[in-house]
């Protein structure tokens, strides 16, 4: 089989790498890809966003199963354009991918099916927002309904806060047509845990649970990122409540987009809160965690492209996913000054040796090839260092021995990743 995997992202490396285990593909192609997945995959130059491009591409050259990375090309309908043209592809279509594109259409089914998630209610205008401000209780969380790349919700303090993110959305208009509808959210307090699962029609096929972490500094301050780091398994949460996710979350979500007329075909994130409740549904995403994929599939014994296929082509509940029992710990290497400046294009030493200890994998998040064939940074988030132990003391040992073999100019990580499970499971 020939694959193509659309994006540029640790993700998509972890993806590719994935991909290029198992027996059934023979050649991989990456658009645009990066310097660590050019190891295993030919690099095209098309952008994730370009579907057109991607899709005469994928026709061109006999493309058996294409596997989309980021939420935004989905979002946009890349595989509407690629199913018209009787290409393969995994991911949701356009209006599946709604419950991730508009956070207002994902609650109203999260509703009607009675799946556990905060109450919320939608304005569509600054004064009645921030009315509703006015008669509830601080902390208040605002989101935008559209994508906004990670930067459309505010978990606002006080009053002031709460009308300052309001301002943004409707009249600054920041996130432009994604902030002209507005959701104001329940704040819901516990462990926040993604559990993915593939997903085709009403059948599932849930994956092992992650957890990541959002924000840039040790202890969970300061500014919000993409992702800082991960871990998988999530000994927090019970299997007790691993079940009721499966059961009273996915499986009923699977089933109200089947009775709307909506086949979702692809990967489902559910994030959600660990109440005293029980699980909340926080938001759907419509593909693959970044950075949780990077500590998930370490973890992953089966064939990624047989599940693939199987959500494709039918046979999903069929299926059983083998999981070693090892922790998996990633620790994210960014650029000094990321979330916010930051700059590009420093080499990296040290990454041989790092990658070449036991039990750790290195994907790339952020890099280049330079002209002389050394790597180079290129983004804010430049590698994720995962590594795989015994139990999570181990895992973390080993993801950090190789984080600090690796060397460049300005480079930033957290210290704390998977700490406060060091001593479980
Ligand atoms: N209702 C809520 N209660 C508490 N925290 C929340 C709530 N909704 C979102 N958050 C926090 O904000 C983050 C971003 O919200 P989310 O709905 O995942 O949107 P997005 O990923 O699109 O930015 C979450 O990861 C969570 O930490
Ligand atoms: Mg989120």
């Amino acid at each position: 089989m020939k694959v193509l995997v659309v994006g540029s992202g640790g993700r998509e490396h972890a993806l590719a790498w994935k991909i290029s285990q198992s027996p059934l593909v023979e050649k991989i192609w990456c658009a645009p890809g990066n310097a660590g997945m050019a190891s295993l995959a030919e690099c095209v130059d098309i952008k994730a966003e370009d579907m057109e491009a991607l899709a005469d591409f994928a026709s061109r050259q006999g493309v058996d199963l294409t596997v989309v990375g980021p939420e935004a090309p989905l979002v946009a309908g890349i595989a509407d354009v690629f199913r018209e043209r009787g290409l393969a592809l995994f991911g949701p279509d356009r209006r599946a991918a709604l419950m991730e594109g508009s956070k207002h259409f994902a609650k109203r089914l999260m509703l009607e099916a009675g799946v556990p998630t905060g109450r919320a209610e939608v304005f569509t205008d600054y004064e009645e927002a921030a009315e509703c401000v006015r008669r509830s209780g601080p902390p208040y969380v605002v989101k935008a309904d559209g994508l906004a790349a990670g930067k459309g919700v505010v978990i606002a303090r006080d009053e002031r806060a709460a009308y300052e993110a309001l301002r943004a959305c409707f009249l600054e208009r920041k996130f432009g047509e994604a902030g002209d509808r507005v959701l104001i959210e329940e704040f819901l307090s516990g462990q926040e845990v993604s559990v993915l699962s593939f997903v085709d029609g009403e059948e599932i096929l849930p994956l092992a649970p992650a957890q990541d972490y959002k924000r840039v500094g040790d202890g969970d301050t300061g500014p919000n990122t993409g992702g800082m780091g991960s871990y998988s398994p999530v000994p927090l949460m019970s299997e007790e409540d691993y079940r009721r996710v499966v059961e009273e979350i996915l499986r009923p979500t699977a089933k109200a987009m089947v009775s709307r007329g909506i086949h979702y075909r692809g990967i489902l994130y559910a994030g959600l809160i660990l109440t005293e409740e029980g699980p909340k549904v926080l938001e759907f995403n419509v593909r693959f965690g970044d950075p949780e994929t990077q500590a998930v599939l370490p973890r992953l014994k089966s064939d990624i492209v047989t599940a693939m296929l199987a959500t494709l082509e039918g046979g999903l509940s069929d299926i059983d996913l083998e999981w070693s029992e090892e922790s998996c710990v990633t620790v994210v290497v960014a650029s000094g000054g990321y979330p916010g400046e930051y700059r590009r294009g420093y080499a990296i030493e040290g990454l041989q040796e790092a990658g070449s200890l036991e039990g750790v994998t290195i994907f790339h998040a952020g890099t280049k090839l330079g002209a002389d064939g050394s790597v180079l940074t290129d983004g804010g988030r430049v590698l994720n260092v995962s590594a795989l132990g015994r139990d999570f003391r181990e895992a973390r040992e080993k993801a950090y021995r190789a984080v600090e073999r690796i060397r460049f100019q300005d480079m930033y990580y957290r210290k704390d990743i998977a700490l406060r499970v060091v001593d479980m499971a």
